[in-house]
C-alpha cells in the first residue's frame, strides 16, 4: 500500500463531469456494490452531518487534520474549506478507488491523500513529516470491520493524537464505543437526524493523563 500522494490525473480533472453531485453518488453506489462491508453505506454523509462534525473543531489551533475513509471527498473538501493555509490534511482509505477519485478531483497543496488503512496512521503521519495529530475525522464502519481491526484503529489513533486531540466518528450505530471507551478518558455521542439513515456522532478526547501514562 503507498504511503507516498499519487500524481494527479490532470485529464481526469479536466473531463468537466467528475467533480459533479450525481457522479459523486454514482461512484459511491459503485464501491458500495464491489465492497458492501468496507464502505458500509449506499450514499455519502449529509451537508447538515458535515456541518455537525466539523463545528467541533477548533481551526486556528490545528496544524494535522487526518480523515479516515474520505470516499469521494464528503468531507475532504469541506475541511480544506476551513482548514489553515499552513495546516495540513491527511486522507487515508482502503479502497483505491477513492484515492485515485480524490487524487483527481482535488488539487490542494495541503492535501496528502494516502492509500492504506487507518491501522497504520502513525507511520503515514510520520511519513507526512509530523509527529501527532490534532484531530482524527472517521467514517470507517466500524461494525462490519473484520475482526481485530477496529479494535487496533481506537488504540492507534489514541496514540496518534496529541493530548487534548479528539476522534471524531459518525457511524450509524454506537458499537465502536466497545473500542473507545478502554482507551481514551472521555467518550460522549449524539444523534444527527437528518441524514440518510439518522448517525451517531461520537467524540473521544485524549486526556493529558492517559497521554503521559501512553
Ligand atoms: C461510509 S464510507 C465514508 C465516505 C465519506 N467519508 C462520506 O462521509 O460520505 C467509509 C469509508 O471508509 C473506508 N475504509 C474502510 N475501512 C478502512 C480502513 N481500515 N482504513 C481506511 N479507510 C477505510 C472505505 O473505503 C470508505 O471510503
Amino acid at each position: 500500500m503507498a504511503s507516498i500522494p499519487l500524481k494527479k490525473n490532470k485529464d481526469k480533472a479536466r473531463a468537466g463531469s467528475p467533480g459533479s453531485f450525481f457522479s459523486q453518488w454514482r461512484m459511491f453506489f459503485r464501491q458500495f456494490v464491489k465492497h458492501p462491508g468496507m464502505i458500509g453505506s449506499v450514499i455519502p454523509s449529509s451537508a447538515t452531518l458535515v456541518e455537525r462534525m466539523l463545528d467541533q473543531v477548533d481551526w486556528r489551533n490545528t496544524r494535522l487534520f487526518v480523515e479516515y475513509g474520505p470516499g469521494v471527498g464528503t468531507f475532504t473538501r469541506p475541511i480544506l474549506e476551513r482548514l489553515p493555509a499552513d495546516a495540513m490534511l491527511l486522507t487515508i482509505d482502503l479502497n483505491l478507488d477513492f484515492v485515485a477519485y480524490l487524487e483527481a478531483e482535488i488539487d490542494d497543496p495541503r492535501l496528502r491523500v494516502v492509500h492504506g488503512s487507518a491501522a497504520d496512521v502513525r507511520r503515514f503521519i510520520k511519513e507526512a513529516g509530523h509527529y501527532q495529530a490534532d484531530y482524527v475525522l472517521s467514517g470507517i464502519p466500524f461494525s462490519t470491520l473484520p475482526e481485530g481491526v477496529g479494535q487496533a484503529i481506537c488504540v492507534e489513533t489514541q496514540a496518534a493524537l496529541r493530548p487534548g486531540g479528539a476522534f471524531l466518528i459518525y457511524q450509524y450505530s454506537r458499537f465502536v464505543r466497545r473500542f473507545l471507551t478502554p482507551v481514551f478518558g472521555c467518550v460522549t455521542d449524539s444523534l444527527e437526524w437528518r441524514n440518510i439513515p439518522p448517525c451517531r456522532i461520537i467524540r473521544a478526547i485524549k486526556q493529558e493523563t492517559l497521554a503521559q501514562a501512553a
